[in-house]
């Protein structure tokens, strides 16, 4: 008998009856792969035999239970990975360390191995590298320890297996694309296989107490290459973002099953692997230079504040479509924000070029960013730079308003330690250190528009 196969989308999981080019559900190309289904008489068959197989629950009083953070949490030598964990990795947790290729994943991995195993058992499983050169990184990175093995697979069932010796406080597994189980026939890095391996590997973790972490590749769009349904299964996804080469890189919980998901690390990578970036705000403001079209933005990265320097080039365009570009920011924002600009105040942008870049490597996801960006433009059009001693924020809205801020005071009180002496900023902060700003026009008529 032909086998019923159905098509499944390898990013969201939608099946399909057909082949088709897009997945309708997710909007990703050619990710459809054909998978063999139970047919309906199986299906049937399999639930009338799981209805007489079910034992009642053993269910217990709340207060009874146990919570399950009061188990002991493994600490890496970073401060803010261990915030960003909720207070480090938790005995029996499942996370997912997801970034791009070439970020810095096994170099932090293998960064926490060296931290982990001078008190613990660890076991580092690689499925990319071969042993040699796992063992380079961990000499240079000066993690050889007693206490640190390692072992090349790409088999899920023997992962799970030696995990389920309980022998290891600490596994951890590189990568997850790389892994396949026996029993399905799908290539590596496919829903099936990803999701498949995914769960033995969380049986096995849990059954033994054992905390494991597993490395999964994102694409370029930031997306989890294949397996974003793996992240429905494990514990804690933790995402490692930034630039590939240079500037800073963020680490920040997405998901967090016993922790808050609004903390983030941030990190640099030198010679001897990633290194905590403890004061990010003179570390962005190094290299400033004052000059048109430079404004510093107090902005957010999870609670933290930081100042960023925002810059903003504006020259005329060659040919009748002005080009705009943004690097750190979102272009349909920047987008929107010249077109209140240019409805809102005199200033004609309809002809120039514009490009804005958030120094450090910095990706802004703060709408109070807006006021800066303005400002960078205005500054840069009528090349009339701003005070050195202002810091910048506020959202603005259609209408050319500004927009309250959230967490003014920590953005203020930053501003304050590295010796800033005025925030322009919304009218709605009651502070001295403030100057009240209400309308896009007026502030930059005051300080960056051509007089
Ligand atoms: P890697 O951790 O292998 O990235 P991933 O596992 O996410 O693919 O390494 C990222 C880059 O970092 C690599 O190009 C080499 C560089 N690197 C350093 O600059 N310093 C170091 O100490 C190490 C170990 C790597
Ligand atoms: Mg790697």
């Amino acid at each position: 008998m032909k086998k019923n196969t159905r098509f499944v989308c390898q990013s969201c999981g939608a099946s399909y009856a057909k082949w088709t080019g897009k997945c309708t559900n997710c909007d990703e190309w050619n990710t459809l792969v054909e998978q063999i289904v139970e047919s309906e008489t199986e299906a049937k068959s399999a639930i009338k035999k799981a209805e007489k197989s079910g034992k009642i629950l053993d269910y217990k009083n709340i207060k009874a239970i146990e919570p399950s953070d009061v188990k002991e949490r493994l600490k890496t030598d970073f401060d803010d990975l261990n915030t960003v964990l909720g207070g480090g990795i938790l005995m029996g947790s499942v996370n997912l360390l997801a970034g791009q290729p070439g970020i810095g994943k096994s170099t932090i991995l293998m960064q926490i191995c060296a931290t982990v195993s001078k008190t613990k058992n660890v076991l580092y499983i690689s499925g990319e590298e071969s042993a040699g050169q796992v063992k380079m990184r961990a000499k240079r990175l000066g993690a050889e320890s007693d206490k640190l093995n390692f072992a090349s697979s790409t088999s899920a069932n023997d992962i799970a297996k030696t995990i389920e010796t309980g022998e290891f406080d600490l596994v951890i597994i590189d990568s997850i694309q790389t892994l396949a189980m026996d029993e399905i026939s799908s290539a590596p890095g496919t829903v099936s296989q990803v999701t498949n391996c995914g769960n033995l590997i969380i049986r096995a973790a849990k059954s033994t107490d054992t905390a494991v972490i597993i490395v999964g590749h994102v694409t370029k769009e930031g997306t989890l290459a294949g397996p974003k349904v793996l992240e429905h299964l494990v514990d804690v996804v933790i995402n490692f973002d930034g630039d590939r080469y240079g500037g800073f890189k963020t680490i920040r919980a997405v998901k967090n099953r016993f922790g808050s998901t609004n903390e983030v690390a941030i990190f640099e990578m030198n010679e001897k692997g990633l290194k905590e970036v403890k004061n990010p705000s003179a570390a962005l403001l190094a290299e400033r230079q004052n000059t048109d079209g430079s404004i510093i933005l107090a902005t957010l990265e999870g609670t933290r504040p930081i100042l960023v320097e925002i810059q903003a080039l504006v020259t005329p365009s060659n040919f009748g479509y002005p080009k705009r570009t943004a690097s750190g920011f979102d272009l349909n924002r920047l987008q929107l924000l010249i077109a209140v600009i240019e409805r809102r105040t005199k200033l004609k942008l309809d002809d120039k070029d514009i490009f804005i870049n958030v120094v450090g490597g910095m990706k802004l996801q703060d709408s109070a960013a807006d006021l800066a960006v303005c400002m960078a433009i205005a500054s840069a059009a009528a090349e009339r730079k701003l005070s050195e001693d202002y810091v910048v924020f506020g959202e603005v809205g259609l209408g050319g308003e500004i927009r309250s801020a959230f967490r003014a005071d920590q953005r203020i009180a930053e501003a304050k330690k590295l010796g800033f002496k005025h925030a322009i900023a919304p009218a709605t902060i009651k502070d001295s250190f403030v100057i009240p700003t209400k309308d896009l026009r007026e502030t930059l008529i005051k300080y960056v528009n051509e007089k």
